[in-house]
């Protein structure tokens, strides 16, 4: 028995489809925005199209089953079904993208989420209780070459974090006003004062996508930084972070 070509293409669709659902989702874990897979599935569609109907006997097999249904009598009561059906479907497909959804979600955000106690940092489980800046001891012990560590956070911080948070730290950067929820403010005394180094280095490095599901329901443009940084430099940006706003990290000590 032949696969009918419609289906054959319907088929190829769909393993196209699931295919880059496994290979992204599955295995890669990476988020993929739904413009990109409508833009994929668009031009497998156009390709898929024009190799079934390169020729003319494969157009017309390819539409066979679509004319039988439109002019076949017998096939009457399904026509009546897919008449009601395809524009019921497309009239709700358009309703619900049409809905605007640009407004911010009803949920409170939690800022300052309780960190996991454990995290999955560079590929080790971490234990974020325990976790402490290797450098900070230089502080006391030797301050020339703690400069040199705050000077090189200050250069990783130029190159990667002011685009949002600001060159004054104070989340004001050029691509802020953009962004929802708004970068911190490193200067106001409710964001790193706050926090413990452990819980910034968890931040810096997890992302937006490291929130726990609290946190989320705004969705934060803050990158994963442990694929972009190295471990130390985001240990001596933490640093810069702390040198510069003038406030000491929180510790387990003054509580
Ligand atoms: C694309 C914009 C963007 C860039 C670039 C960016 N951030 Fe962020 N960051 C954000 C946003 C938005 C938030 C607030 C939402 C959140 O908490 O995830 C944030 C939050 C944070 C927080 C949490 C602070 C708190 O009080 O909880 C830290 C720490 C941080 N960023 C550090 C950095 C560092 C260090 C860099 C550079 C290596 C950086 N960010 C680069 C957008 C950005």
């Amino acid at each position: 028995m032949r696969i009918p070509k419609l289906l054959q293409a319907v088929l190829v669709l769909a393993g196209v489809y699931f295919g880059f659902i496994v290979v992204f989702d599955v295995i890669l874990d990476a988020v993929i925005p739904s413009s990109l897979l409508v833009m994929y599935m668009f031009f497998v569609t156009a390709g898929v199209f024009m190799v079934f109907t390169y020729d003319e006997e494969g157009t017309r097999e390819l539409v066979a089953p679509i004319k039988a249904l439109v002019e076949d009598p017998s096939k009457r009561v399904w026509r009546n079904i897919v008449f009601v059906i395809v524009p019921l479907a497309a009239g709700a497909g358009t309703y619900v993208q049409m809905q605007p959804s640009f407004e911010a979600p009803l949920e409170l955000r939690t800022i300052h989420p309780a960190p996991p106690s454990t995290a999955k940092i560079y590929g080790k489980r971490v234990n974020l209780l325990k976790l402490e800046n290797p450098f900070r001891k230089l502080e006391k012990e030797d301050p020339e070459q703690f400069r040199e560590l705050v000077e090189e956070g200050a250069a990783v911080y130029i190159e990667n974090c002011q685009y949002c948070h600001g060159d004054k730290l104070d989340g004001n950067g050029p691509y802020a006003a953009g962004l929802n929820p708004t970068p911190l403010n490193f200067q106001d005394v409710g964001t790193i004062a706050q926090l413990q180094e452990s819980y910034l280095f968890w931040r810096i490095a997890t992302g937006g996508p490291g929130l726990p599901k609290e946190a989320a329901p705004w969705i934060s443009s803050m990158p994963v930084w442990q694929n972009f940084l190295k471990e130390d430099e985001i240990w001596k940006t933490i640093l810069f972070l702390y040198d510069y706003t003038g406030h000491s990290p929180r510790s387990w000590g003054h509580e």
